[in-house]
């Protein structure tokens, strides 16, 4: 039995990025969000970056991409920049980057993330979705979905913890994505590991208001506050909008703690006053007189 997944996880030639991209934006995380990217989405952010990343004090050794679905637009980015006489390290996170496929028996599959929560079966051939939507209600075809998530997720999460599921990573098989970290990483809880280590960090349709609350932008703002490397660091916020272009703001770090406006596109990011009314961290007396000499 062929199944869609092994040709976009295992093919000995990898997969387009439209394959990919068409495959992997069908899964629905546990928590809601799709794994939904699309390549050449940030095409009026790249040239525009330019001038502030040659402006920059310092130089550009570490850059962090967050919530990057699969990475290929990471993967666009770092090349974009490496044309440009940029040789940063990248750094790419999300919240969902492992995932495990289980046989159940000869004809179906099901891809599923670390708690056997399932994302996608495949039955004689066909590729199903386990997740419901709005219509579902209304022909009761939500019943069997819950049903057959509620079943299979206990048995998916012991076939993963005997050892009878196959680990796959949920990100591109671009040869170019080989030298980018892919960290599974949730963005609301802070990572010391990342902690004051990039000149650049990119968050690309993930603060969205309407998804996050406004104290979950704030916590993860203070995250990503904490991740850049001190004053004149970057922040790029930005979403797509309907008709492809983005609505971004890029901002910098600046020496009271407190973010600053650089450049927009579009109508700008939807979360910018919370980017600008993130609260300066309380520093103590000691690191202060350390800062100034
Ligand atoms: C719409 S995709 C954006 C992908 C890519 N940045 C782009 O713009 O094409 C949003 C991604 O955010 C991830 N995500 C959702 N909540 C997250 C969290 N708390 N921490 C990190 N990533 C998260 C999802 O798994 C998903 O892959």
């Amino acid at each position: 039995m062929k199944f869609l997944a092994d040709s976009i996880f295992f093919s000995p030639i990898e997969p387009s990025a439209k394959a990919e991209a068409d495959f992997f934006a069908r899964l629905k995380m546990r928590n809601g969000t799709f794994k939904m990217t699309r390549p050449s989405r940030f095409q009026d952010w790249e040239e525009r970056l330019l001038p502030f990343l040659r402006a920059r004090r310092g130089g550009l050794e570490d850059v962090l991409d967050i919530g990057v679905s699969t990475g290929v637009t990471t993967v666009e980015f770092a090349e974009h920049l490496r044309r440009h006489g940029f040789d940063a390290r990248f750094t790419a996170t999300d919240l969902f980057i492992d995932a495990f496929l289980v046989r159940l028996g000869r004809h179906a599959q099901v891809l599923c993330d670390g708690d056997g929560w399932p994302l996608r079966y495949e039955l004689f051939g066909l590729s199903m979705r386990p997740w419901t939507r709005r219509l579902d209600y209304l022909t009761m075809a939500f019943l069997p979905l819950a049903i057959a998530r509620k079943r299979l997720q206990p048995r998916l999460a012991q076939a993963i913890r005997a050892g009878r599921a196959h680990r796959v990573q949920m990100t591109t098989r671009l040869p170019q994505a080989r030298s980018i970290e892919f960290i599974q990483n949730d963005i609301m809880q802070r990572t010391p590991a990342l902690e004051g280590r990039f000149e650049l960090v990119r968050a690309a349709n993930i603060l969205n208001v309407g998804y996050f609350s406004a104290d979950e932008i704030a916590q993860a703002l203070g995250n990503i506050r904490s991740y850049l490397a001190g004053s004149g660091s970057l922040l790029l916020v930005t979403r797509t909008g309907e008709a492809k272009g983005n609505n971004g703001t890029l901002f910098e770090l600046g020496d009271d703690d407190r973010f600053h406006i650089l450049d927009r596109v579009g109508q700008g990011s939807e979360v910018e006053s919370h980017v600008l009314g993130l609260a300066p961290k309380v520093i103590s007396l000691d690191t202060h007189r350390r800062r100034v000499g």
